[in-house]
């Protein structure tokens, strides 16, 4: 473990703390030259072997680098524990202080940098656990009573979920609330709607906005009900089996304010079940945002041109200066594969593991705190952008005037003159294939053509030809009509809220 001299001033301290972590970095590589050197530190568990632990066997299966993330978990999780085992008179409550205090000032000096975690401590824990005893000796190893690192590090994964949950949970409620405002600011503004990248129908670009507002909602409910199953303490199963301690679970739990309570020790430190959940819904939020991306870099390329995305999310060409690329929308797009890996990865490790904890286990940290960390980002990153993203209105108007995308309502008006979809069907398909052969579009072609196709059509088929009549003939429910996006857009204001 490192201590850095957190007395000198300014100047000198960062100079010390550079000298401190080269000195340290050729020192670690000169080491590692030397695997077979021991590390000359006790680790936790040292005492029944008489060998030395191999130094690249710990280098290999060192955690440290990643769980560090976990730092404040870990003293949290210690603080209640131990405040607890005082509370039974397990251990004397002046002692208990004395190790309270201790870590807490561990905390500052994680967090201010004074105290760097040193990989050759194993994990996060003994690390805190042996800065502990360098401060008031072996009092420390008191804290450790009735607990295991098993159930340790699920408490710290558990409260490290929860915190994560909750970032996810607000960057999504930012999203959402700008998908309303984007749905209301462009309500009437009319845009093709695809199937098969294929122009389909006219739709209002509200619509469009409030089908992905539907997608993050689902999104963060489903957070909110995976947040039921990670807000449970497994404070207290020990390794696995329980202790012989009269140590109080429940207490611990009110502690460290989870809702519940484990039922099954072994359960308790042997899944990682949460872990999957949380990457399966990150998963989904990234499938979500990687196809609004996907239409996002599609519609401003200048083929489509439909957007304009600002320049301050946008980059150029080393060598084209023309270029303008969509990079966020295409890195959110790229982290999705990542995420995807991730939900793999974790599957995969915890795949045929026997009960109870496996070392294998210790794989769980790098993806999910990857997996946390690409989705919040990806969210935040992309609200932001979208909010610097117009939609180009006149282009809009002109290309959805002159589509053949409005052939539907020439199939439903038939349909109201009472033939047979079917029959309608074809009919209007001969008239785009004609439409498409004169290079015309269908609000352009003159009633006698119509009639020479089907003599149903009269003067009032062109009041259902425009892309406005087309939106707001749609009578179904949930449908693009402006009255039924006006009303969507009320729904989903007051989902806002809650
Ligand atoms: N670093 C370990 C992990 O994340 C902590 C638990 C170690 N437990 C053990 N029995 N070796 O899983």
């Amino acid at each position: 473990m490192r201590k850095n001299n957190k007395n000198a001033t300014n100047f000198s301290s960062a100079a010390i703390f550079l000298i401190f972590r080269l000195t340290d970095f050729s020192n670690l590589i000169f080491n590692l030259m030397d695997k077979n050197k021991s590390t000359g530190k006790e680790l936790l568990w040292q005492s029944r072997f008489s060998e030395p632990f191999d130094r690249e066997a710990l280098l290999f299966s060192s955690s440290v680098d990643v769980d560090k993330v976990l730092y404040q978990e870990d003293i949290k999780g210690s603080i209640a524990h131990v405040t607890m085992l005082s509370e039974e008179a397990i251990i004397p409550v002046e002692e208990a202080r004395l190790i309270i205090e201790g870590l807490e000032d561990i905390e500052q000096e994680i967090s201010s940098g004074a105290l760097i975690p040193d990989w050759e401590d194993e994990d996060i824990h003994t690390v805190i656990e042996n800065r502990l005893k360098e401060k008031i000796g072996p009092i420390a190893g008191k804290m450790h009573s009735g607990r295991s690192r098993n159930d340790q590090v699920a408490t710290d994964t558990r409260l490290y979920l929860k915190k994560v949950i909750g970032e996810l949970g607000e960057a999504l409620d930012g999203l959402k609330t700008l998908l309303v405002e984007k749905a209301d600011i462009y309500r009437n503004t009319i845009i093709f709607g695809y199937t098969h990248l294929q122009r389909a129908q006219p739709v209002s670009a509200g619509h469009y906005y409030l089908a992905y507002f539907n997608m993050f909602l689902r999104d963060g409910e489903r957070l909110k009900d995976l947040f039921k199953r990670v807000d449970i303490s497994p404070l207290g199963a020990a390794a696995f089996a329980g202790s012989t301690l009269p140590i109080n679970a429940k207490r611990s739990m009110e502690l460290l304010d989870f809702s519940d309570l484990f039922q099954n020790s072994t359960d308790a430190v042997s899944d990682r079940d949460i872990i999957i959940e949380f990457i399966s819904a990150c998963s989904i939020i990234m499938m979500h945002l990687s196809r609004f991306c996907e239409d996002l870099i599609l519609w401003s390329s200048s083929e489509f041109n439909y957007i304009e995305i600002s320049d301050a999310f946008s980059t150029g060409s080393s060598i084209m200066p023309q270029k303008k690329n969509a990079d966020i929308a295409e890195l959110v797009r790229g982290k999705t594969g990542r995420v995807y890996g991730n939900l793999m990865s974790i599957l995969t490790i915890m795949k045929s593991l026997p009960l109870s904890y496996n070392r294998d286990m210790q794989e769980d940290k790098p993806p999910l705190f990857d997996s946390a960390g690409s989705t919040v980002s990806s969210v935040r990153i992309f609200t932001k952008m979208l909010a610097h993203t117009r939609l180009n209105e006149k282009r809009l108007k002109t290309l959805t005037g002159e589509d053949l995308s409005l052939a539907t309502e020439i199939a439903e008006y038939l349909v109201r003159k009472n033939l047979p979809f079917r029959e309608a069907h074809r009919i209007t398909g001969k008239i785009v294939s004609h439409a498409i052969e004169k290079r015309t579009s269908l609000p352009k072609i003159s009633l006698e053509e119509y009639r020479g196709f089907c003599d149903l059509f009269n003067e009032d088929l062109y009041d259902a030809l425009t892309p406005e009549a087309s939106i707001n003939s749609k009578h179904s429910h949930g449908s693009t009509s402006f009255a039924s996006v006006e009303q969507q857009i009320t729904i989903a204001r007051g989902k806002l809220r809650k």
